[in-house]
């Protein structure tokens, strides 16, 4: 360890996201030992200090800030990684890559595409190493639907199809804002499943079908007043609840997505298909390590629908894990991003998806808002190239 270059972490928030990137840096040197960087857990910022302080000792950091301006300002930080709600993107990433940290934010990147396209503007001025944490390209199984649609196995692609279903708001009595409750709240979060849920979709769906030319969209707000948990009254809900859309990808083919929070008995169901001329393949977030194949090649006699365990050494990240028929979990897909983004710094390459390709994500979602007000097909201004 003692021949590896450093990567001073300074982690602002320590949520949910805050404890999958802190695993990261902790697990990549003792399963990813090539990588060059090690990963030191120099401060985490949140605003209450008790909080804080006793996330900074379960986990191991040297010191804790309860203000990020103090974090951004350290010259001991080589990397700023942006772990906060929604509303706090741009100010910190701005601010970090004016101070020429490297910049690892999570997703969405921001509420909107004025926000992101500032926050690319400043990244790519500072020319800081970015990269933004849509880890679902980074579960083995999705990596391999990359290979094989790469290796040209699936032909012309026809169809792409995703849900992303949860339960965790159809209580009316669910507040929205505030701790834990912030993706409710649309001043915060910027809307609802669809910067949260549905940008996670498009993001694969991208990466592995190619641009998303057009979109025509439905959203509702199921349950239209909440308590607001930061004023204590009854106040209008502004984001989407639910929404459904319908595209055209620049290779021609079409996609079909939905996301919502109010599908009773789903918690975190993220399905996608794709069908293309010679062979359909089919994921599952709930059984992530399956990957489901119909070749269309295949002798008729025994042609179906084949069940492909990821686990084996050739797929994707698997030779850095257990054994072939060993399954692997959520919290690996981040600690791959994280030696993806090492090796990347090491090379001297960009690490996918950078701030400009998640801002293309940004416009996706920007058009499905605006069609589902508009009730009309729009132009997404996508550029995949
Ligand atoms: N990649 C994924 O799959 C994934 C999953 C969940 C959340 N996210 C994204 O991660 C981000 C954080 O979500 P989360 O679920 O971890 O939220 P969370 O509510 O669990 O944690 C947010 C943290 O940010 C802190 N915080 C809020 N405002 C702050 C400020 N001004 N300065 C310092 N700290 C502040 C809070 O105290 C808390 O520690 C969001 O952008 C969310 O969309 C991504």
């Amino acid at each position: 360890m003692a021949d590896k270059k450093e990567l001073r972490i300074g982690l602002i928030g320590c949520g949910f996201m805050g404890r999958t990137h802190t695993n990261g840096y902790k697990r990549v040197n003792d399963f990813f030992p090539e990588v060059e960087y090690r990963p030191v857990l120099k401060t985490v910022c949140a605003r209450t200090e008790e909080k804080v302080r006793a996330f900074a000792d379960q986990w191991q950091y040297e010191s804790i800030e309860t203000d990020w301006r103090e974090v951004v300002a350290r010259d001991d930080i080589d990397a700023v990684d942006i772990c906060t709600p929604n509303s706090t993107h741009e100010e910190i990433a701005v601010a970090a890559a004016e101070a020429g940290k490297m910049v690892l934010c999570e997703k969405p990147l921001a509420r909107d595409v004025e926000e992101g396209q500032r926050m690319v503007d400043a990244i790519e001025k500072a020319g800081v190493p970015n990269t933004v944490w849509y880890n679902y390209r980074r579960v083995p199984a999705v990596s391999l639907i990359k290979d094989i649609i790469d290796s040209g196995k699936l032909g012309r692609i026809f169809h792409y199809r995703a849900n992303f279903l949860q339960d965790f708001t159809i209580n009316p009595d669910v507040p929205q804002g505030g701790e834990a409750l912030w993706r409710l709240d649309k001043e915060v979060a910027g809307s609802g499943v669809t910067g949260d849920l549905l940008a996670h979709c498009i993001d694969t769906a991208m990466w592995l079908n190619g641009g998303i030319r057009d979109v025509s969209a439905v959203a509702e707000t199921f349950v239209k007043e909440r308590m607001h948990q930061e004023t204590g009254k009854e106040e209008k809900v502004e984001i989407d609840d639910a929404c459904i859309f319908h595209c055209h990808f620049d290779n021609g083919s079409l996609g079909l997505f939905e996301a919502t929070r109010y599908a009773r008995g789903h918690k975190a169901l993220y399905t996608l298909e794709i069908n293309g001329e010679n062979a359909s393949l089919r994921w599952d977030l709930h059984d992530m390590n399956r990957l489901e194949f119909f070749d269309y090649e295949d002798d008729p006699e025994v042609r179906g629908w084949s069940s492909i365990h990821v686990t084996e050494g050739e797929q994707p990240y698997m030779d850095k894990w257990w054994v072939p028929g060993l399954s692997i979990g959520y919290e690996h897909t981040f600690v791959h991003q994280v030696a993806d983004f090492l090796s990347s710094l090491a090379e001297g390459e960009p690490c996918s998806p950078t701030f400009r390709e998640a801002q293309e994500t940004q416009k996706v979602c920007e058009a499905i808002l605006d069609s589902a007000s508009s009730g009309s097909w729009k132009e997404t201004g996508v550029d995949w190239s």
